[in-house]
């Protein structure tokens, strides 16, 4: 006979929950009248012309998700078996899944422990003469130090890469995430600051990869040109897949990108709220932002001294109907980042990122109650295990 699990509270706090509003809407019903849902029409030219803008990126190809972006510069770079990519170990699958994917390998490197950025000492460690890009990640849309990163990849002749999957609105000295590097890919899954469920970007700042990226989205094929009356006929011109979005995502995304101020500073004010409480604690870590970064308010997380006490934590929030969330599994400990990466250097940082991380539920329409109900129960757990300061 099956036992049934311990009944818990039902849930009154989520981790994260989507804000659509009647802008959303309307741009779907627009999608849907117009009648034609495969992906490149007018709402995709909407999306694209927006995040052009917003990053001053030289082209942006929306696409189903930020993996696929990530896919699709491996593919423009032609990566392949004998090159390596250096990337934080303290990511998520997709960074090193869509390389090892072409064969390459992924290198992984400890973070930063303040940051969880890339650790620029810990990458030019790591450099070979195999090495062809390094892959920064912008932990929480907290931008990594980009003028380190440049001077390092143009002293070597790296191609330098930005998976700025939780970035969309987030600058370093003024300067939007994702314009930095030769390519860079945004997420807009569930989770994100601005969402379609499932969906992405790829952002191109170097002009001779244009061409081959709007080839590699088309199948492989030059049917953007035809699209544009630049030539009489498709065809076949590279390797490629199926990286369009549809007009019904990006039809959500446009409504989404048309509120990005709106929902980013609905997001920074819970941030904030946190921050005015857990900020000044001796005895949780919480975040640090360098003065030259303008983050996006994506995540709220806190660090414990060890796992036990994190583990707990998550725990008691649930009791209370709290959800709060742990982040990335260290990936050159799993199985597939043992088969297709290698490590590089000790991790230290990584391994203690990936045990006592806990991120706190943050989204733009969470209320006043439900925040100072996150506030309340971390901070009685903080007294119950003599965590809080007096
Ligand atoms: C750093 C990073 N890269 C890539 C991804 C993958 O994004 P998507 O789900 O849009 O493919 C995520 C997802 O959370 C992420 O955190």
């Amino acid at each position: 006979m099956v036992k049934n699990a311990p009944s818990l509270p039902p849930i009154r706090i989520p981790f994260c929950r989507p804000d659509y509003g009647k802008q959303e809407r309307a741009a779907f019903e627009e999608a849907i009248a117009g009648g034609r849902l495969e992906g490149g029409g007018v709402q995709t030219q909407a999306c694209e012309a927006i995040l052009q803008d917003m990053t001053g990126a030289k082209r942006v190809l929306i696409t189903p998700s930020c993996t696929a972006a990530l896919e699709m510069m491996a593919l423009a770079l032609e990566l392949g078996p004998g090159d390596e990519v250096i990337m934080p170990a303290f990511t998520f699958v997709s960074t090193a899944n869509a390389f090892a994917l072409r064969g390459a390998t992924p290198v992984f490197v400890d973070i930063d422990p303040l940051t969880m950025n890339l650790d620029i000492e810990a990458v030019r460690a790591a450099i070979t003469p195999k090495t062809r890009a390094i892959m920064v990640v912008h932990y929480a849309g907290v931008g990594c130090e980009m003028e380190a990163f440049e001077t390092l990849c143009a002293e070597h002749e790296l191609v330098l890469l930005e998976d700025a999957a939780q970035a969309v609105g987030a600058y370093w000295n003024g300067k939007a995430l994702g314009s930095f590097g030769s390519m860079a890919a945004f997420s807009f899954h569930h989770t994100k600051n601005i969402t379609c469920g499932e969906g992405g970007a790829l952002l191109i700042n170097q002009n001779d990869l244009i061409k081959p990226s709007e080839f590699i989205r088309d199948k492989g094929t030059d049917r953007a040109d035809f699209l544009r009356g630049q030539v009489s006929k498709y065809e076949w011109r590279s390797l490629g897949s199926s990286y369009l979005l549809s007009e019904l995502a990006a039809a959500v995304l446009l409504g989404q990108l048309q509120r990005e101020a709106a929902l980013t500073q609905a997001r920074m004010q819970i941030w904030q709220s946190y921050d005015a409480h857990f900020g000044r604690s001796n005895s949780i870590r919480t975040p640090h932002i360098p003065t030259a970064a303008t983050h996006n308010a994506h995540i709220y997380a806190i660090r414990f001294e060890n796992q036990t006490l994190r583990d707990a934590c998550i725990a008691f929030l649930r009791k209370n109907g709290i959800i709060a969330a742990p982040h990335y599994v260290a990936l050159h400990l799993t199985p597939a980042g043992k088969q297709f990466g290698r490590a590089s250097g000790p991790m230290k940082h990584t391994i203690d990122a990936a045990q006592t991380l806990l991120r706190l539920p943050l989204y733009s329409a969470m209320g006043e109650e439900e925040v100072t109900l996150v506030i309340e129960s971390l901070s009685a757990f903080l007294h119950q295990n003599g965590l809080a300061e007096a």
